[in-house]
C-alpha cells in the first residue's frame, strides 16, 4: 500500500474520532445542563409503587437487590428511582440530580415520606430513595446489567471497526486508480505508447476519469505523432535515396565516358537542385511544426497578397495554354506572417495550374463568411481531381495521388500549406468538384488580426 493510502485512511479515523468525542462531549453537557435543571420530585401513587417496591428490595436485598430490581425494568423505560447514600452517590453509580437531590433531603429533614423514603440497607448503611418528576435519570450502569460484554465498548468497537473498514474501502478506491496511472506512465516513457490506462479505471465519471482520459489522449496524441515522425524520417529516407542513386550513376558515366561528361555534369547539377529543393522544403516543414509562427506581427492585405501571386502564376500558365483569373469581393487585413501565407497560397495554385486541363482556367476567389469571422480563399481548377479516397490523406507529408504525372513534385506542398494556415488558426480542405477538378478551400480567421 502506498504512503496515501496510510494518510487519507489516518485522516478519517482521526476524523471520525474527533467527531464521535465531540459529540459525546455535546452530549454530556446537554444531559449535565439538564440534570441541574432537574429539581421537582414524582409523586402520586405510581411514584410511591415504585419507592416502596425498590425500598423493600434495598432494605433485604441491599445494592444487589436494588440492583436486580432496577435489571427488571425495560431498558426503554428504566427504574426511575435513585437510592443515594450519605455522601450524595446513587447506589447504581447514576447520575443525581443535585437541586432534585437537595429537595429530597430537605423533604426527609420536614418528615414527609410521600416523595422520599430513607431506608437502611442490610449493611447498615443509609439510602435516600426519591424518583426525579421530569426526567427518568440513565439507564444505570453496574451491578444490575445483563450477563455478557458491555454494549457500550461493544458498541464502541463496531463503530471503530465499521469505520476502519470504511476509511480503509475508501482510500483504497482512491488510491487504486493513481497506482494504475503511476504504473502507465512509467510504462509509457519506457517506449510502450500503446498503454492506455481507462480500460482498467472503468467508466468512473469523477476528476480521476478526467485524468485517465486525459492521460489516454496525451498517449493516443504521443503515439500520432511519433508514428507521424518515423513515418515522415522514413519518407525522407527514401526521398533521398532516388537522387543520391542518379547522383552516383551520373558520377559513375562521367567517368566511364568522358566524352558524356557535360551531360553527366548538367544531370549532376539537376539532382544537387532537386535535393536543395527537398531539404528546403523539409526545413520549412520542420520549422512550421517547432512552431515558430509565434510572433505573429505583420498586417497583410491577403487580395494584394494573392493578386501578386496569381499574376505570376498565371505568366506561367500562359506558356501551356492555361489562365489563372481571381475574384475578391473587397480588401482585407489580416495579422500573420506573409512569407508564409504566400507560399501557402502558392502551393496551391502552382498544382492547380500544374493538373488542369489545358485550355481551362483556375479560379481563384477571395470572400468573407457569411459570419463575418473568417476570410474564405478558394482554388479551383478542371483537372482530373483527386480519388475521394485519398483527399483524407491529401494534407500528409510525401502524399503525392496515385494518378500524378510523372515527374511531379515531393509531396510536401500541401503539408507546408496546412501547416502554414493552420499556423493562422485556420483550416484547408480538399473536394472535387461537379464537373471535374479539384477545389481547394483555405480558411483564415480574422479574429488573430
Ligand atoms: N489541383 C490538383 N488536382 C489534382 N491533384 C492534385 C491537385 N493538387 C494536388 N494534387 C495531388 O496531391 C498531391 C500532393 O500535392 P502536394 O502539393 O503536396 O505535392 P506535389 O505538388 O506533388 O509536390 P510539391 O512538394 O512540389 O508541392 C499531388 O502529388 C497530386 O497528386
Ligand atoms: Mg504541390
Amino acid at each position: 500500500m502506498g504512503r496515501l493510502f496510510w494518510k487519507i485512511l489516518l485522516v478519517f479515523v482521526v476524523t471520525m474520532l474527533v467527531t464521535s468525542f465531540g459529540v459525546g462531549f455535546v452530549v454530556h453537557i446537554h444531559a449535565q445542563q439538564r440534570l441541574a435543571q432537574m429539581t421537582e420530585l414524582a409523586a402520586g401513587p405510581r411514584a410511591e409503587r415504585n419507592l416502596a417496591a425498590a425500598g423493600t428490595a434495598l432494605r433485604y436485598g441491599g445494592a444487589a437487590g436494588f440492583a436486580t430490581l432496577a435489571g427488571q425494568w425495560p431498558a426503554r423505560r428504566p427504574l426511575p428511582v435513585l437510592a443515594v447514600d450519605a455522601t450524595g452517590a446513587d447506589v447504581l453509580g447514576r447520575s443525581v440530580p443535585p437541586l432534585a437531590l437537595e429537595r429530597a433531603r430537605a423533604l426527609s429533614s420536614a418528615g414527609d415520606d410521600d416523595a422520599v423514603r430513607p431506608v437502611q440497607a442490610p449493611d447498615g448503611r443509609h439510602y435516600l430513595l426519591f424518583a426525579p418528576a421530569d426526567v427518568l435519570p440513565h439507564r444505570p450502569r453496574g451491578a444490575h446489567r445483563r450477563p455478557g460484554p458491555d454494549p457500550f465498548y461493544l458498541r464502541l468497537a463496531i463503530t471503530v471497526l465499521a469505520g476502519l473498514l470504511f476509511s480503509g474501502s475508501l482510500a483504497w478506491y482512491l488510491t487504486r486508480p493513481l497506482r494504475h496511472l503511476r504504473r502507465a506512465t512509467s510504462r509509457l516513457a519506457e517506449g510502450a505508447l500503446q498503454t492506455r490506462v481507462m480500460p482498467a479505471l472503468g467508466p468512473r465519471r469523477d476528476e480521476i476519469g478526467d485524468l485517465g482520459r486525459d492521460f489516454d489522449y496525451m498517449a493516443e496524441r504521443l503515439q500520432a505523432l511519433v508514428g507521424a515522425q518515423k513515418r515522415l524520417l522514413n519518407d525522407v529516407s527514401h526521398e533521398l535515396r532516388s537522387p543520391l542513386a542518379r547522383l552516383q550513376v551520373a558520377v559513375g558515366l562521367a567517368r566511364q565516358q568522358p566524352e558524356k561528361l557535360a551531360c553527366a555534369l548538367e544531370r549532376i547539377e539537376r539532382e544537387g537542385t532537386r535535393l536543395d529543393d527537398l531539404v528546403g522544403h523539409l526545413l520549412t516543414l520542420s520549422r512550421l511544426e517547432a512552431g515558430v509562427m509565434q510572433g505573429l506581427e505583420e498586417y497583410l492585405a491577403v487580395g494584394e497578397l494573392l493578386e501578386d501571386i496569381v499574376d505570376d502564376a498565371r505568366f506561367e500558365a500562359a506558356a501551356s495554354d492555361r489562365d489563372v483569373r481571381l475574384r475578391t469581393a473587397g480588401e482585407w487585413v489580416l495579422k500573420g506572417r506573409a512569407e508564409l501565407l504566400s507560399r501557402a497560397f502558392e502551393n496551391v495554385i502552382r498544382n492547380a495550374v500544374r493538373h488542369t486541363a489545358p485550355g481551362t482556367v483556375v479560379e481563384v476567389s477571395l470572400e468573407l463568411e457569411a459570419s463575418g469571422t473568417q476570410l474564405i480563399v478558394e482554388v479551383c481548377d478542371r483537372g482530373p481531381g483527386v480519388p475521394e479516397a485519398e483527399l483524407a490523406t491529401l494534407f500528409e507529408p510525401f502524399v503525392r495521388s496515385a494518378h500524378r504525372e510523372a515527374g511531379g513534385g515531393y509531396g510536401l506542398g500541401l503539408a507546408i500549406t496546412r501547416r502554414a494556415v493552420n499556423a493562422h488558426g485556420g483550416r484547408v480542405t480538399a473536394a472535387n468538384r461537379t464537373g471535374g477538378g479539384l477545389c481547394v478551400t483555405l480558411r483564415l480567421p480574422l479574429a488573430a488580426s
